[in-house]
């Protein structure tokens, strides 16, 4: 009879894992929870109890069980490669949280293990798989605006440490705004608009000294970057990434093309409004007006709202506008192994963009532009028939 459900073990049941449990119990049935590990077992235990897990157990006995077939590894940044590499060496399929590993160097090595072994890894984000950027990703596939030219893509927050429960580690090696965030923007971007070519990047550290649950403690990285990129599409664009910025209007992204422009919503959540802005419509507004200048230009400042329109997402998605649906990358693996078709997590994206995030830090640091190595192909667009939760 043929399988339709794929084995799930957790590693590291930190703040992260509450979500992932909840969807992956309530939500995604092609997949079934087995085991969850902890390097304290008391933090599996717990997990254990409020998401009625059957095991709760140590990484070694997690990886020796024969009923998981793909385990999450939710462990901080810096544990990430050690942990991939006993996962991988256990035979299992792995989906690891952002990034797949801190260096680039590491990340190729799990990812060549995984080829060798004949087994998937891939790491989060999937929030590009929601609602939101796939809708973007169909309205550019059918030239909305035109051919893309320029981007802006823009994280600006006052810093983790004031909601986050353990936030030591977003300001170590591994951590700040661009590795803890970029791979939402850098994916988000890949998925839109292929791969990358190039990166500058300048950064800054606003406040060296940050509150760690009361306890002053020193950044070790930098914690406002200032980055410039262009694709091999040949758009180029800016991002911003910081935790230094207390307040902004900044849009999370925006893509800029020949015909109009296209509002993005937020990479990390699933959905959102799209709206795209016809520069046809301003054009006609605009020549439209004959009165004598400054009506023109009048017409143009204040016609631009009529020019833009929210669109029709593609699927239905979470009705709450922040909805977190975390696992849904899991779930198309799953599915990827259930019909033997490819996972739309990638791979080449996961190392395009490990390799991206040490390209800024390389880039900032020599002063120099830096040329990226690795390529990739976009992945497969999710099915305009998609139901809430069901991947097929
Ligand atoms: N917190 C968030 O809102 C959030 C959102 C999206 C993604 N993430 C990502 O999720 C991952 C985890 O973040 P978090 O906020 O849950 O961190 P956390 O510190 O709250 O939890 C991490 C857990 O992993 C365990 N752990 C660490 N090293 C381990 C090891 N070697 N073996 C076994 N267990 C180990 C810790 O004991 C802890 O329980 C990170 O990659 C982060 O980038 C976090």
């Amino acid at each position: 009879m043929k399988k339709k459900t794929i084995g799930i073990g957790i590693i590291g049941c930190g703040t992260i894992s509450d979500v992932y449990l909840t969807n992956i119990t309530q939500h995604y049935h092609n997949l079934r929870l087995i085991a969850c590990a902890d390097m304290f077992l008391e933090k599996a235990e717990q997990m254990k109890e409020k998401y009625n897990i059957p095991i709760a157990c140590t990484v070694d006995e997690l990886l020796a069980n024969e009923a998981i077939d793909i385990v999450l590894n939710l462990t901080i940044p810096a544990a990430h490669y050690e942990v991939n590499m006993q996962i991988l060496n256990a035979g299992k399929h792995l989906y690891c949280e952002k990034p797949l590993t801190l260096s680039f160097e590491h990340a190729k090595e799990v990812i060549e293990t995984a080829h060798k072994k004949g087994l998937m890894a891939v790491s989060a984000p999937d929030t590009f798989l929601g609602a939101g950027a796939q809708t973007c990703r169909a309205l550019l596939d059918q030239n909305a605006i035109g051919k893309p030219l320029g981007f802006t893509a823009n994280m600006t927050c006052p810093g983790h440490e004031l909601w986050h429960p353990a936030p030591g580690f977003y300001y170590k090696a591994g951590g700040g705004p661009m590795f803890d965030m970029g791979p939402y923007y850098l994916t988000t971007l890949v998925s839109l608009l292929g791969p990358i070519k190039k990166v500058a990047c300048f950064t800054t550290t606003g406040r060296p000294e940050r509150n760690i649950l009361g306890k002053t403690e020193t950044a070790q990285v930098p914690t406002h970057y200032t980055a410039i990129l262009e694709f091999s599409c040949g758009a180029v664009g800016n991002m911003n990434m910081s935790f230094d910025v207390w307040d902004s209007d900044l849009p999370c992204m925006e893509i800029f093309g020949t015909a109009g422009s296209i509002t993005v919503p937020d990479p990390n959540a699933f959905s959102g409004p799209v709206k795209v802005y016809d520069g046809k419509k301003l054009e006609d507004i605009v020549s439209a007006q004959t009165a004598p200048h400054p009506a023109k230009i009048i017409a143009m400042m204040t016609h631009k709202k009529d020019c833009s329109t929210q669109q029709d997402l593609l699927f239905p998605s979470d009705p709450d506008p922040r909805g977190n649906m975390r696992g849904l990358g899991v779930s198309d693996m799953a599915c990827a192994l259930l019909n033997g078709r490819d996972s739309r997590l990638r791979s080449d994206i996961c190392l395009h963009v490990v390799e991206a995030l040490n390209a800024f830090e390389t880039a900032a640091r020599t002063n120099t532009v830096y040329e990226m190595k690795t390529s990739c192909q976009r992945p497969e667009p999710m099915s305009p028939d998609w139901k809430l939760w069901e991947v097929q």
